[in-house]
């Protein structure tokens, strides 16, 4: 969570520069913002609460080569001007932003306070620049007052910072992302590539435990425990500067739900020699356990079915943030399987550490390219969707449903019939998202955009579905959403029903259907407004959304018109679809 960027270079509008690539950051956090940059006049300081979307770059900036900018997703204290970073060292001359969390930040505050040292706010970040500080008054110089810092810290942080009296940028990284993008005579370090896309393609990954510092000229790595410098190899990345822009659209969540015409088949685009290496690791292993979380997870869940129904073969789901109790089970032979959008994301990480202490492979598949899940795995397929910037996640979840649908087929010694049907599944969307069809979704959107709770219902891989997307209506709208297996309603929740409460049936053309209908009809009795989305119409349908019929890629088609549907209720509601409350895009906090 939180946004960080920072330039140094030949530029003098680098206030500029960081403000405006941190709007491209604004995903990954939005209660406050704010910018440091080293002037003739010394530090400028320019921070406030809101969203930096709404910041003139040019109002706040000045002439500057050297600047930091933060966009803050509050984790310790409140949402302040006070809290927003950068925060400075008690002689004001040393900036830092920073992503993560400084565990022991109390124990170093009362260290430092009884050395005078006195602070202006209540996040753990403000002894960063405090304790550089210290180290500096004893003629360290800056990376190596952050290196020793650094070694002090227990949690998970991204530092960068600067001294307003040293052309140099300092920044330092474990288990928060960080990474350097080359450009003609400047460097830019931020959390996330989009920030500085419109200037370079040309990017060094920082690892975890790792430090750079550049003058503007020149620049280091090295290990932040030992000091040692580092060689980093530079990365050319494929994503282009407009796939990150909205373009005609008003939010970014509608263009990546109307990306879904083309992202289906970049995701199908895969090396047949790496899908067959994976079918045979999920042959061979000992166990197969799948893991992600949030949409990603209800993904998992979907290819729980995809692995039984296409290729019977038995594989797990285990939501990340639960896998640490696994380890009883994990063997050198067993395999897990990571889902990520970010490939950021701190409980995926930390069920791959859990996996990786007992021996077991590890197959990541992601979406962000050299992101920490995609290095630290064994090995990596790429969903190819293109950046991801809306909080909620539309293109990646179906791209990433197609892969492992794509690997189930594999795993069955049939995948050319699996990429077949994913190519057709790619073109029957296609065709599907045409403004007629988007139309008649708002048309339903707007006849239940008042009623606070709805329920959604769903099959087999209709089931995850149905999780998914309760989750997708509730990050954007704030309805009270809920996702149930069909069976399990009349187990309890089918107490929730009134008169008129808006139910979603999501179903395929398949061995389902009969049971279905008489779960919808258990509804229906009950007063429920009943909304299809199934490829045959049925009389006990109020309102139905078709969708083409697809075999076992109908949840990857079911899901795009409740995406639809959530956007145009959190719209209707007045609600921002890209920034939703209290979220942030990628959860690098445990
Ligand atoms: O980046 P990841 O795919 O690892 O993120 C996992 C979840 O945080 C994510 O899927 C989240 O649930 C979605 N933004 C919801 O739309």
């Amino acid at each position: 969570m939180c946004g960080i960027f920072g330039y140094i270079g030949e530029k003098k509008d680098a206030g500029e520069i960081v403000i405006e690539g941190l709007k491209k950051l604004e995903y990954r956090g939005y209660d406050s913002w704010g910018v440091a940059m080293q002037t003739g006049m010394g530090m400028k300081l320019k921070k406030d609460i809101g969203k930096i979307s709404g910041v003139s770059a040019k109002d706040v900036s000045d002439v500057s080569s050297l600047a930091i900018a933060h966009s803050r997703w509050a984790t310790h204290g409140g949402v302040t001007k006070e809290n927003a970073h950068p925060h400075l060292s008690q002689d004001g001359t040393i900036a830092v932003v920073h992503n993560g969390i400084i565990e022991n930040y109390e124990e170093l505050k009362k260290e430092l306070m009884n050395k005078g040292h006195t602070f202006a706010s209540q996040t753990d970040t403000e002894v960063i620049p405090h304790l550089m500080e210290e180290y500096r008054k004893e003629g360290m110089s800056l990376q190596d007052a952050l290196r020793t810092a650094c070694g002090r810290f227990e949690g998970r942080y991204a530092i960068l910072a600067f001294d307003a009296t040293d052309h140099t940028l300092v920044a330092a990284r474990t288990g928060s992302p960080l990474i350097v993008g080359i450009g003609k005579g400047e460097y830019f370090i931020a959390s996330d590539i989009p920030a500085f896309l419109e200037h370079t393609r040309n990017v060094h990954y920082l690892d975890d435990g790792e430090m750079v510092w550049t003058d503007g000229k020149k620049i280091h790595f090295s290990s932040i425990e030992t000091g040692e410098e580092k060689q980093k190899r530079t990365i050319n990345i494929s994503w282009k500067a407009e796939d990150a822009e909205k373009g005609d659209f008003e939010h970014f969540m509608m263009k990546e739900i109307m990306d879904q015409k083309e992202s289906i088949n970049r995701a199908v685009h895969q090396d047949d020699k790496e899908i067959l290496r994976v079918a045979k690791e999920i042959e061979t292993c000992l166990g197969c356990i799948l893991s992600a979380c949030g949409t990603a997870g209800k993904v998992c869940m979907a290819a729980d079915y995809f692995f039984s129904v296409v290729a019977h073969r038995h594989v797990n789901y285990v939501a990340s943030s639960e896998f640490k109790i696994y380890h009883h089970f994990l063997k050198p032979e067993s395999l897990l399987i990571v889902v990520s959008q970010s490939g950021e994301t701190a409980d995926v990480l930390e069920a791959m550490k859990v996996a990786k202490e007992a021996g077991s492979k590890v197959l990541a598949i992601v979406n962000v390219e050299g992101s920490s899940i995609y290095r630290a795995a064994d090995f990596a397929l790429l969903i190819n969707a293109g950046p991801e910037r809306a909080v909620a996640s539309t293109k990646a979840a179906t791209g990433q449903m197609a892969v492992l649908l794509l690997i189930a087929y594999a795993v069955a010694g049939k995948l050319n019939e699996g990429r077949t049907l994913l190519l057709e599944t790619g073109a029957k969307i296609n065709d599907m998202l045409n403004p007629r069809y988007i139309e008649h979704i708002k048309g339903i959107a707007q006849k239940i955009h008042t009623h606070e709770n709805l329920y959604i219902i769903g099959k087999s891989w209709n089931y995850p579905m149905a999780l998914e997307s309760a989750i997708k209506i509730q990050e954007v709208s704030y309805v009270h959403a809920e996702g149930f297996a069909a069976g399990e309603l009349k187990h309890g929740p089918i107490a929730l029903i009134e008169e008129g409460t808006p139910c979603i049936a999501l179903m395929g053309n398949d061995e389902m259907t009969a049971d279905m209908l008489s779960n919808i009809m258990e509804l229906k009795a009950r007063g429920a407004l009943i909304i299809g989305v199934s490829p045959e119409r049925y009389d006990s349908f109020d309102f139905w959304i078709k969708v083409p019929d697809s075999g076992p890629a109908q949840p990857i088609v079911n899901i795009i018109p409740i995406q639809i549907l959530a956007y145009f209720l959190a719209v209707l509601r007045g609600k921002d679809p890209d920034m939703p409350r209290n979220l942030a895009k990628s959860v690098t906090v445990k």
